[in-house]
């Protein structure tokens, strides 16, 4: 049966514990014990109805994925898809996905320091208005956030159909010192790019002929080893 209204949801979230973290913060610095293993652990800030991690956590099963919303209904939705993905039943715990509700303005409560390897940011509200520019999740403020919770694999991988927000990153990156790397402007110019698994967002704005832009950032020690390394290779001294 499915719930509805505000406590319906609230009910139903809370009978997922297999799943659903209404609590996040209880977990900081323990993911590893509440996964059961020591899997890499990428995270989505912002993820929606929970297309992308859902179909994530059963493509990449040597990761583990957290799927982060600050609304109820969302996690519900993203609740349906994490199980669709891995059983049409619905009935199967994903083993290495949760879904879980807080705001990311208190991402270093809730991860404790160097305990993720990699951040989603896919189709982050924009924020268009200058004022509230300190809003976009690729804001100094927020990259402060990540680097503390990154550990030394830690990138960040950005994927928006917003110019001004993509342009905004770019710079914010770039004032930070970080390294960037794989910037596409379009993402799926040469048809859809079936490497890289589709949003919600992504899937619409594609469908409307919208340019998809994207790129990765290299924050820790060993992502940029490998990178140089990586750059070696492709283009010598
Ligand atoms: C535009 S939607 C993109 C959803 C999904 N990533 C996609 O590409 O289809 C942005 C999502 O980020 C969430 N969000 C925005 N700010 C947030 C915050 N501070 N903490 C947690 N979630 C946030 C919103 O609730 C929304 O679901």
């Amino acid at each position: 049966m499915r719930l509805r209204g505000r406590k319906g949801i609230r009910e139903n979230l809370e009978q997922q514990e297999d799943l659903v973290v209404l609590d996040p913060g209880q977990y900081r610095g323990k993911w590893a014990e509440l996964f059961g293993n020591d899997l890499p652990i990428h995270v989505e800030f912002g993820m929606g109805k929970g297309q992308f991690i859902s179909q994530m956590s059963y493509k990449h099963q040597q990761v583990n994925f957290i799927g982060v919303d600050m609304y109820d209904e969302l996690i519900r939705r993203a609740s349906e898809k994490g199980r669709l993905a891995w059983s049409e039943e619905e009935v199967e715990t994903p083993p290495n996905l949760k879904l879980a509700l807080f705001n990311i303005e208190n991402a270093e409560q809730v991860f404790a320091p160097g305990e993720i390897e990699r951040i989603y940011l896919n189709f982050s509200d924009p924020w268009p208005k200058a004022k509230h520019a300190r809003r976009r999740l690729t804001h100094p403020r927020f990259l402060n956030k990540y680097t503390q919770i990154l550990n030394e694999r830690g990138q960040i991988h950005l994927k928006t159909d917003s110019v001004t927000l993509f342009e905004f990153s770019l710079n914010s990156f770039a004032d930070y010192g970080l390294q960037m790397t794989n910037i596409s402007l379009d993402l799926h110019r040469d048809g859809l790019n079936e490497e890289h698994v589709m949003t919600e967002y992504e899937t619409k704005f594609v469908g409307q002929g919208m340019q998809i832009h994207r790129c990765e950032v290299m924050l820790g020690k060993q992502a940029l080893e490998e990178y140089s390394k990586d750059r070696l290779e492709k283009y010598g001294n």
